[in-house]
């Protein structure tokens, strides 16, 4: 059968239907985000909680700023820089943005993917479309399309194919609605890289709940996993107690049951973080191990990613 294609999709999201897409970071899950039912749907096949809101995609700046009353200057800056590519920014809303995407804040949350199906699907529609990780709340987003059929089935109408995400973790968040930009979630785009082009970029308060990705266990595999330092993974390893799954830079260990390499460049490694905590997920082991990426600036969303991964349940 041939695949679905953009048009097709964008016809399905204006008969409010559920559409899962590629973006450069990972695949989303979209509704008419002007359309209140679809965007109720889409939050129950997420099964996630209303009071959090959802980032909202458009093809072009210009529309995607007309979900916002106030635009300050630096957000045209890093919309000029970045977008299409991988940062959402947060305004204060427009009267377009309604508390269904808020979870009923003054603000929004935009964002203009460069993935040329993420594109094609928003020129068709040519609207906003709401879309969060095409996976349950909670678990490790999907970055193939593959993985969306897993974790949906058939809760979503039409999946769109793109290959694997490039980047491969979520969207760096930039909050521009007060009176300093925070940081609200690391990503491709750095910390550095903002300041740069705006000046002192401040860090989120890590006590908001009202930012998903701030939740304390988040995009977490079901297996007990935990972050153990380069010089203690031999030793927990020898510890030989559980059966355990290793993702780690170094080669193989013939102790353990499953393992898995990871390249030692952050961009390498963060395209294929998630589609490793999945395969190390369904190893069948008690126990999962991640070596700790090295705590430089290149790391920090890769390791803001491990971090929530490997928290107790
Ligand atoms: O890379 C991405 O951003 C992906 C792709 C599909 O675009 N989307 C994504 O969406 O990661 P989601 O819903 O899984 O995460 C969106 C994050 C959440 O933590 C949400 O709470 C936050 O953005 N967010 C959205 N609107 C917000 C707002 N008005 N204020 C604060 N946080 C907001
Ligand atoms: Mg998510």
């Amino acid at each position: 059968m041939a695949e679905p294609t953009p048009a097709q999709a964008a016809a399905v999201l204006r008969r409010g239907g559920l559409v899962a897409f590629p973006t450069e970071t990972v695949y989303g899950l979209g509704a008419d985000a002007s359309n209140g039912n679809a965007v109720a749907r889409l939050y129950a096949v997420k099964r996630r909680p209303r009071a959090h809101p959802v980032i909202v995609h458009f093809a072009d700046a210009e529309t995607a700023f007309g979900w916002a009353r106030e635009v300050p200057g630096a957000a045209r800056t890093l919309a000029a820089r970045f977008w299409p590519g991988p940062l959402t920014l947060i305004l204060k809303r427009s009267s377009l943005a309604k508390d269904f995407v808020t979870g009923g804040q003054d603000t929004v949350g935009l964002r203009i993917p460069s993935h040329p199906i993420a594109q094609a699907l928003l020129r068709h529609f040519d609207g906003a479309v709401a879309a969060p990780s095409a996976n349950r709340f909670g678990l490790v987003s999907p970055t193939t399309a593959a993985h969306v059929r897993d974790d949906l089935g058939n809760d979503v109408d039409l999946v769109l194919e793109g290959g694997p995400s490039e980047v491969g973790i979520e969207s760096t968040i930039v909050g521009l609605s007060g009176a300093t930009p925070v940081l609200l979630r690391p990503g491709h785009v750095s910390k550095a890289e903002i300041e740069a082009l705006i000046g002192p970029v401040g860090e989120k308060d890590t006590s908001s709940p009202r930012h998903s990705g701030g939740l304390e266990r988040h995009y977490a595999p079901r297996t007990p996993a935990s972050l153990v330092p380069t010089y203690a993974l031999d030793r927990e390893i020898a510890k030989g107690r559980d059966k355990v799954a290793v993702l780690a830079f170094s080669r193989p260990d013939e102790r353990v049951d499953y393992w898995l390499r990871m390249p030692r460049d952050p961009q390498a490694y963060a395209q294929r973080l998630y589609a490793a905590l999945r395969e190390l997920d369904s190893a069948g082991c008690e126990r999962i191990l991640v070596e700790a990426p090295p705590d430089a600036p290149e790391w920090t969303a890769v390791r803001d990613r491990l971090r929530r991964a490997c928290r107790a349940a």
